[in-house]
């Protein structure tokens, strides 16, 4: 999908070096919203947007990182990466390179350039994909392979430990351990997965809500703290649920009113959530798309009311949509409070579906929205 061409050459131009180039997708998440660091379930599905790194040796004990996006470079030196954050894009590759250090592997000057086309701020893990790709590079530079779970828990802990956004295990999972044409049913605890294949008829189309999402934002640390204090609670009643993975629907009917009205609504829809992402895997393994819509329809009244992690405008995305022609089921995607959403539609409406939400939306609210059709693409890997 991704030429590496372009990458090579500016590479080439900038650094006189001959780069080895590896490429990490962005996501789409199906079902199962704020769950992963409750330890439950997920079901995402790697895209086409992604992000391509290019990296060669140095012998001057720098580390030269060129964002051909940004069309700026920052120079570090191995011997002395940067303890924390400077608040800035490099924070994540530099981030990654940090986390590799602190496991002991010896860190060699290198140059690296990065181009990306996940739309950013979308809710689509522009960041997972750019960390994914640029740890990629560096250990096969350094001659490590680490397996594609362990991967994704270092980029992960880039993200929590260097660049201070505490999210969850799901977007750095799915973009080093997509599968083409599939969707992962990922068990958040063991990291198990299963594969749930996505029908050759049905098109994902993402239609963006042109409002900015971030995870480094307060509405997705408050409302992670609220899962925590709701999980606390029936805790203290079931001292075996360690996350909201262990809870079920009878633990909040006995104990919600113990917890302040926030964590009980935000408990609801992380149990609640769970429980819909496992039977829409189900849905998508036996072709039952009906099922699979109406999960999603649930999931999208979960996320907007009881999570309140929705927006006006994504809400209009979910509701403009309902009655297209082709439509299996939308909802609004990733960490909340902006960004896209996806629609499942039969693929011989998909032109017609994405044309006719652009208008609707734009018409109801002024915003001209980017819709994209993707197909589920596969995870991380190096590009020859
Ligand atoms: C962001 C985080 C993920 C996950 C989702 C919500 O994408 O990075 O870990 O928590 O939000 O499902």
């Amino acid at each position: 999908m991704h030429d590496p061409a372009p990458l090579r050459s500016f590479h080439r131009n900038r650094f006189q070096a001959e780069p080895a180039v590896f490429v990490a997708p962005g996501r789409v998440n199906l079902i199962g919203e704020h769950t992963d660091y409750a330890e439950g379930f997920v079901m995402p599905v790697a895209i086409d947007f992604a992000t391509l790194a290019g990296i060669s040796p140095r012998t001057d004990g720098k580390i030269v990182i060129y964002s051909e996006n940004y069309g700026k470079e920052r120079v570090f030196e191995a011997a002395a990466l940067p303890a924390g954050p400077s608040q800035h894009w490099s924070d994540y590759p530099i981030g990654v390179v940090s986390i590799l250090a602190a496991e002991g592997l010896a860190i060699p000057g290198f140059s690296l350039s990065l181009w990306g086309d996940v739309p950013l701020g979308s809710g689509l893990s522009s960041s997972a994909a750019l960390e994914v790709a640029t740890a990629l590079a560096v250990t096969s530079l350094i001659g490590v392979t680490y397996p594609g779970p362990v991967l994704a828990r270092l980029c992960q802990r880039a993200e929590n430990e260097f660049v201070g956004a505490n999210c969850g295990i799901m977007d750095q999972f799915i973009s080093a351990n997509g599968e083409e044409d599939h969707a992962l049913l990922l068990d958040c605890r063991d990291l198990s997965f299963k594969l749930a294949p996505i029908p050759a008829n049905v098109a994902l189309v993402i239609a963006n809500t042109m409002v900015k999402h971030s995870v480094a934002g307060s509405g997705y640390t408050s409302r992670r703290a609220e899962v925590e204090e709701g999980c606390a609670v029936i805790a203290s009643h079931r001292p075996e649920v360690r996350f909201l993975r262990d809870a079920t629907v009878d633990d909040l009917a006995r104990w919600g009113s113990e917890m302040s009205p926030n964590a009980l609504k935000r408990s609801r829809h992380v149990i609640t959530e769970n429980l819909r992402t496992v039977a829409a895997a189900k849905a998508l393994i036996t072709h039952n798309l009906t099922e699979l819509g109406r999960l999603m329809a649930e999931a999208h009244a979960s996320y907007s009311q009881d999570f309140e992690a929705s927006c006006v405008e994504a809400d209009a995305m979910v509701a403009l949509a309902q009655d297209l022609p082709g439509l299996i089921g939308a909802r609004l995607t990733g960490g909340g409070f902006g960004g896209c959403t996806i629609n499942l539609v039969e693929r011989e409406h998909a032109i017609e579906f994405a044309e006719a939400l652009a208008a609707r939306y734009a018409d109801q609210t002024g915003i001209v929205p980017q819709i994209h059709i993707c197909h589920a693409s596969g995870g991380a890997h190096r590009i020859e």
